[in-house]
């Protein structure tokens, strides 16, 4: 963890679990060249639930990959706690890896071969852990899968498999989780049961939880909502209801020259905007028209 360095005891330092400095990210050459990430800036304080929404395609998963070390960014810099991870030599990112963080993919990247439960400890056994047995059932238990720990992945349905992805993520009480669309397979109710543990990981045990989602329930778990469009963060609220974020997507879906069209340069709907003091949401938040992207967002997708 690192803390804002300063001399003078009344300037609050807040420790920052994570963070991304002007990152971009380019795919391809010439023709098929997609600049994924274009100057992003970021960082998550420790302790405190994100959400990352945006268009498909808008670069959530690039992110997410660079952040937690999956992805090498073109160019700008990413760290976890205080350590740099440009440079880091393939083993000092896999123990960092291992060691601080809990990832939970899109797809769900369960090892076939082993049961959920050995699927769920493997992170700790490659790390040479002990398992914390309490809080193993207590995840398992919440999460509803305490009947199927002996089941190979292919015996299980795409939301078991999915739960049992987050409870990977979780059993090793890693310092951050990334879940890039944790509850995306989910009924209303799993959903609400991976949500709140997520919450209580941050509430309770002070872990660092980042999610991509699509859902503005889902989002509204979250302490902070940024949203990403065509490769940039154009806007980010604090503390947002379901209808707030729902608003919001709904611009950047419409485009700037809806939101010209309407008058309104930036949905606010009664959201309680990001402290405008904080650094990243007054440098961040571009959807007053000035933000052009290179070509139309496809339409979010809202579940
Ligand atoms: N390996 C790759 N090679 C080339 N282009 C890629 C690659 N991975 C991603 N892209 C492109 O980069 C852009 C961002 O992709 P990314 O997966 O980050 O989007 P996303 O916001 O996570 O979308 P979704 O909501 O659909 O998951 C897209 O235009 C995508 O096609
Ligand atoms: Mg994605």
């Amino acid at each position: 963890m690192t803390s804002a360095s300063t001399d003078d005891p009344h300037v609050e330092t807040r420790s920052i679990a994570a963070g991304a400095a002007d990152l971009t990210k380019v795919y391809g050459t010439g023709d098929t060249v997609v600049e994924a990430l274009r100057g992003v800036s970021i960082e998550f304080p420790a302790g405190e639930f994100t959400a990352i929404m945006g268009p498909s395609g808008s670069g959530k998963s690039t992110l997410m990959h660079c952040l937690a070390g999956l992805d090498v960014a073109t160019s700008g810099r990413v760290h976890i706690g205080d350590v740099d991870l440009t440079g880091l030599s393939d083993k000092a990112m896999t123990m960092l890896r291992r060691d601080r963080i809990g990832f939970v993919f899109q797809s769900f990247n369960l090892v076939p071969t082993l049961t959920a439960a050995e699927n769920i400890t493997l992170p700790v056994d490659i790390a040479g852990r002990d398992v914390d047995k309490e809080w193993f059932d207590a995840v398992v238990d919440r999460l509803g899968i305490t009947e199927r720990l002996s089941h190979l992945p292919s015996e299980l349905s795409g939301g078991q498999q999915q739960r049992v992805a987050c409870a990977r993520a979780l059993v090793g009480k890693p310092d951050i989780i990334f879940g890039d669309e944790p509850t995306g397979n989910l009924d209303s109710r799993s959903s609400g049961e991976v949500l709140s543990i997520l919450r209580a990981a941050t509430d309770e045990f002070g872990q660092t939880v980042v999610i991509v989602t699509h859902d503005p329930r889902a989002a509204s778990y979250a302490d902070r909502v940024v949203f990403l469009a065509d490769g940039q963060i154009v806007r980010e609220l604090s503390r947002p209801s379901a209808d707030d974020v729902f608003e919001v997507m709904k611009n950047l879906d419409d485009g700037p020259d809806a939101s010209a069209a309407s008058g309104t340069a930036a949905v606010t709907a009664g959201a309680h905007e990001a402290d405008p003091g904080d650094d990243a949401a007054t440098a961040t938040d571009q959807s007053a028209g000035d933000h052009t992207p290179k070509h139309a967002a496809p339409a979010p997708e809202v579940r």
